[in-house]
């Protein structure tokens, strides 16, 4: 047994649906997140910078005693996840391996479709996991850059017409290619997943990539004997901006009270 924190960290908000599933499925585990809201959206930035980025979350995190992190960012997943396991003697894990195990086990027709920000389209992570677990499977992935910033300032609720039109647009043309599974490669997308839904159809199974992690991050406590037992874990949120917005939006979200305060963090000093 080990009662030491996990690390999460994303960008901002996004991490979140990682964390939503992480408290459902591990409510023992303490959690301490972190959402890097002065340098969001991180999806159009050169690898270099992310993983400068990167190393400063992952170096805030572990201020703490923590156990492992998840990175809940489909962004530094794919761009920066082997350099920071290299780096760092604790388990680190990231979103695509999971998510695209699970793509793979769900298509039927071997035509997945993939949206993500701009950074994960151009590292071709997914595309090459994808490959790996199946040759036969042709995936088809756009880069979606205004969902991010949409979804930060809280703009995800269905009959908002801005986000409606945005997704309709990066969307029906992705439809018109006949994939059956589309995943959601950013964190931030799950929060569209109404939207999505309804645009892509009933038919087309949606691969939530934070979900998938945090069932993979519980396997890999368990195995290493890791998990904790404390009856009821806390969650701790840290961001590099403003926390007053950051708290309504996540209390929103997870569908729960906070119970403390937002963090306030300068990252440039990790
Ligand atoms: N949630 C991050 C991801 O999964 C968003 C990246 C961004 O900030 O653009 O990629």
């Amino acid at each position: 047994m080990d009662q030491r924190p996990l690390g999460v960290f994303d960008s901002g908000l996004g991490g979140l649906t990682a964390v939503r599933e992480l408290r459902s499925i591990l409510p023992s585990e303490n959690i301490i997140y972190f959402g890097d809201t002065s340098r969001v959206p991180y999806g159009g930035r050169s690898e270099e910078i992310l993983l400068h980025y990167a190393r400063q979350d992952v170096h805030f995190l572990r201020s703490f005693d923590i156990k492992a992190i998840l990175v809940a960012c489909g962004t530094v997943s794919t761009t920066a996840l082997p350099v920071l396991q290299r780096e760092n003697d604790l388990p680190i894990l990231g979103v695509v391996e999971p998510a695209c195990r699970r793509a793979a086990a769900k298509t039927r027709n071997k035509r997945v479709g993939l949206i993500a920000t701009a950074a994960s389209v151009r590292s071709g992570a997914y595309e090459r996991t994808l490959q790996q677990l199946d040759p036969e499977i042709q995936v088809v992935g756009k880069a979606c850059p205004l969902f991010v910033p949409l979804v930060e300032n809280g703009r995800f609720h269905r009959g908002d017409v801005v986000i409606e039109t945005v997704a309709r647009e990066y969307l029906e043309p992705m439809k018109a290619q006949g994939m059956d599974t589309l995943i959601l490669g950013c964190t931030h997308y799950p929060l569209l997943t109404e939207i999505v839904q309804e645009i892509m159809g009933d038919d087309v199974t949606l691969i939530n990539v934070g979900q998938e992690a945090a069932w993979e991050l519980k396997r890999t406590l368990e195995q290493k004997n890791m998990c904790s037992d404390a009856p009821q874990g806390e969650l701790n949120l840290y961001v590099s901006d403003r926390p007053d917005d950051f708290g309504a939006l996540a209390s929103q979200f997870l569908q729960q009270e906070l119970r403390g305060a937002v963090g306030s963090v300068d990252i440039e000093q990790y």
